[in-house]
C-alpha cells in the first residue's frame, strides 16, 4: 500500500520533524492536541499551482474555509493570492489578516443581508450569487449604499465529481448554484438591475476530486454557456472553476496542477477571459499534522483501543466522512504493528480517529502524529463536551511560532454567566 508520504514531515533518526523542527519537544512544551503547519508546504503548493497556469490569464483565491488561521491566509496573500471567503466570519478573518478587499471573493449559498452588506461596504472584488433572489437583495443593498456590485453567478453544471456525497456539489440534485438552463435568463435580467454588473461565471463541482474528467466535462459545458451569454450581450470577464483538487491521504491516485493545466488550458484559451481558481485542500491538507498523546491502551474482548487526547472535536473528518488520516508515531519505537481503533475521550462511539488501523504498538505517554490535517481540520473543531480547541503552530525552517494559543476555560464561557432574575 502506498501510504501518505511527505517531504515536509520527515523522520530523522526515528524522530518526526516538520521542516527543520523536531516535533516531540514542541509537543512537550505546548501540550497536545496540537496542530502543526509547514509554511514551506503552503508556499510550495501555491507556487506550483500558479506556475502550472502561467500561460493563461489567471487569478488564485485561496479557499480560506480549508484553514482560516490568519497566518495561513497571510502566507498565501504574501505570494499574491486572493482569498475566497464563505461567510461574514471568514471575511472578518481575511480583513484582519490584512487582505486587500479587492482580492476577496464573497461566496456562499445562503448569504444573509448582513453578510452582503459587509461585503459591499468593504468593496470586495466579486460577490458570487447562487439564486435570483440573492441578486435582487444584493441590488437593493448596493442601491442603499450607492454602489454597483460586481456579481458572478454560480452555475451548477450537473456533473458527477465522483467524490463523497457530502462534498459533491455540482450535481443537479445539490443545493448549489443556479441551473445552467436558467442561466441566460437570470444573467440577462440581473444585468439590467441598476446596481448590479454581471461580470462572470462560477462553478465548484466538489471537493477531494481525484480525476480530471469532471473538470473537463464541466468546463466544456459552461464554455458553451459563456458563448451563449456573450451572444446575449452579457460580458463575461472571468470564469471561476472553483476548487476541489484531491490530495493523497492514503493510496489515492491524484493529479497535479500541471496535469490539470495540460487538460484544461486549451479549453480556457478559446474563452478569452480571466480564469479564476479557489483551491483549499490542495494548498493546505498535507501541510498540517495533529499531534496527540496516547492516554491509555486497552484491549476489550481482544479488540485493541488506543485512547488519545485528541478527539472528534479536534479532527471531525474521520467521524463524519469516514476519512482516512494516516497516523504515525512522533518517535518511532521499533515495536511490532498491531490492529487497533484510535479513539478520543468524547462520549460517543463515533469519536474515533481511525478504525481497525495497523499501527505500531504504543503505550501511555507516547505521541502520535495524525497526518494530512492542514485542511478542514482545525476549522471544523468544536467545543463539544466543553473541550478547549487545540493550539496551532506554524513552522518556518528551523523556527516555530504559536499562531493560535490553546483555548482557555474563559474561551468556553465567553460572556455567558448565571443570569440575575432567572433563578
Ligand atoms: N470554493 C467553494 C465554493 C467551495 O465550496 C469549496 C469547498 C472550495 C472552493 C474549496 O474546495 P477544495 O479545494 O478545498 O476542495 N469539509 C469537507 C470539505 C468541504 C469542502 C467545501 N467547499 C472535508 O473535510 O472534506
Amino acid at each position: 500500500m502506498r501510504y501518505f508520504n511527505s517531504d515536509y514531515f520527515i523522520y530523522k533518526e526515528n524522530e518526526l520533524y516538520c521542516e527543520d523542527v523536531k516535533l516531540n519537544p514542541v509537543a512537550d512544551e505546548l501540550g497536545t492536541p496540537l496542530y502543526v503547519y509547514s509554511k514551506k508546504f503552503f508556499q510550495d503548493r501555491y507556487l506550483e499551482f500558479t506556475n502550472a497556469f502561467k500561460d493563461v490569464n489567471h487569478k488564485i483565491f485561496f479557499a480560506s474555509k480549508s484553514n482560516f488561521n490568519l497566518n495561513v491566509i497571510k502566507t498565501f496573500a504574501d505570494l499574491g493570492s486572493g482569498i475566497d471567503v464563505n461567510s461574514a466570519g471568514e471575511l472578518y478573518r481575511a480583513l484582519k489578516a490584512g487582505i486587500d478587499p479587492k482580492k476577496i471573493l464573497l461566496t456562499g449559498v445562503g448569504k444573509t443581508a448582513d453578510e452582503i452588506r459587509m461585503g459591499l461596504e468593504n468593496d470586495v472584488l466579486i460577490i458570487k450569487a447562487e439564486s435570483y433572489g440573492e441578486v435582487e437583495l444584493i441590488n437593493k443593498i448596493a442601491g442603499e449604499l450607492g454602489k454597483v456590485a460586481h456579481v458572478a453567478f454560480r452555475v451548477n453544471p450537473n456533473v458527477d465529481a465522483k467524490t463523497h456525497s457530502y462534498i459533491s456539489t455540482g450535481l443537479a440534485e445539490n443545493k448549489f448554484g443556479i441551473a445552467a438552463t436558467e442561466a441566460v435568463q437570470f444573467f440577462t435580467e440581473c444585468d439590467k438591475m441598476p446596481n448590479i454588473k454581471m461580470t462572470g461565471i462560477d462553478m465548484h463541482i466538489g471537493s477531494q476530486i481525484t480525476t480530471i474528467e469532471p473538470y473537463i466535462e464541466a468546463v466544456e459545458k459552461l464554455s458553451s454557456l459563456v458563448e451563449e451569454l456573450r451572444s446575449n450581450g452579457i460580458s463575461i470577464e472571468h470564469f471561476d472553476i472553483g476548487g476541489g483538487m484531491g490530495v493523497l491521504y492514503k493510496d489515492e491516485t491524484t493529479f497535479t496542477p500541471a496535469q490539470l493545466a495540460e487538460a484544461i488550458v486549451p479549453l480556457f484559451k478559446k474563452l478569452n477571459c480571466e480564469i479564476m481558481f479557489e483551491p483549499g485542500r490542495y494548498f493546505t491538507a498535507n501541510g498540517g499534522v495533529l499531534l496527540t498523546e496516547v492516554l491509555y491502551t486497552k484491549s476489550n474482548n481482544n479488540k485493541n483501543f488506543i485512547v488519545t487526547d485528541a478527539a472528534m472535536t479536534d479532527l471531525l473528518r474521520p467521524s463524519i466522512y469516514g476519512s482516512y488520516h494516516h497516523i504515525q508515531p512522533v518517535i518511532k519505537n521499533g515495536e511490532e504493528d498491531i490492529i487497533a481503533d484510535v479513539v478520543g475521550p468524547v462520549c460517543e462511539s463515533g469519536d474515533f480517529l481511525a478504525k481497525k488501523r495497523e499501527i505500531s504498538k504504543v503505550k501511555s505517554g507516547d505521541k502520535l502524529a495524525v497526518m494530512s490535517a492542514g485542511a478542514y481540520s482545525m476549522v471544523m473543531a468544536s467545543n463539544y463536551n466543553a473541550r478547549r480547541r487545540p493550539a496551532e503552530v506554524m513552522v518556518d525552517g528551523d523556527k516555530y511560532y504559536v499562531v493560535r494559543s490553546r483555548e482557555t476555560f474563559e474561551h468556553l464561557l465567553y460572556d455567558e454567566k448565571i443570569v440575575d432574575g432567572l433563578h
